[in-house]
This record gives structure tokens, C-alpha cells and sequence, in this order.
């Protein structure tokens, strides 16, 4: 999230970029899709397992993801349809 910040990078959609938790982990609203480099990554916070439980793991929350080592490539606001429930 900082360095989305530092870059300038949205991550939320519409109204939540006023209207957010300002990184407490608590909205749900900055939700980003890894698409490379996941291994470069903190693991998945409790909070995010709680707001992204049916979402693919490459889903993640920016606020509470931090870069560890290397780089990786994510994509901001990527389109949530709805999962399947199996
Ligand atoms: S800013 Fe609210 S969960 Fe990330």
C-alpha cells in the first residue's frame, strides 16, 4: 500500500477513495490481484482471510500486503464477479 501510495496508484473504486478505512484492514475496499510474485508477499492477514475467504489467493487487501523482497505485479480494482458456491 505505501508504495501504491508513493506511485500514486488507486486502489479503490468510486466513493472508497474518500470513504475507507484509511489501512486498518476493516472495509475491505482496496482489494488488488496479484498477478505476479505472490512468493514476495507477506502471507494473508486474519482480516484478510475474513473479507476474501471465496476469492482466489491471489486476491489481497493493499493495505495490510507488504512487499518482503523482489518485485511483483498486481492489478488495482480488478472486477469481482460473483464465485461460485460448491
Ligand atoms: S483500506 Fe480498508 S481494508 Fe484496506
Amino acid at each position: 500500500m505505501r508504495v501504491a501510495k508513493a506511485g500514486r496508484i488507486a486502489t479503490y473504486e468510486g466513493a472508497h477513495w474518500w470513504l475507507n478505512c484509511l489501512g486498518t484492514g476493516l472495509c475491505g475496499s482496496c482489494v488488488i490481484e496479484v498477478r505476479d510474485g505472490m512468493e514476495n508477499l507477506t502471507p494473508r492477514t486474519k482480516l484478510e482471510e475474513m473479507h476474501l475467504s471465496e476469492f482466489p489467493r491471489a486476491f489481497r487487501l493493499a493495505c495490510q500486503t507488504e512487499i518482503v523482497k523482489g518485485s511483483v505485479t498486481i492489478l488495482t480494482r480488478p472486477k469481482i464477479e460473483a464465485q461460485p458456491r460448491y
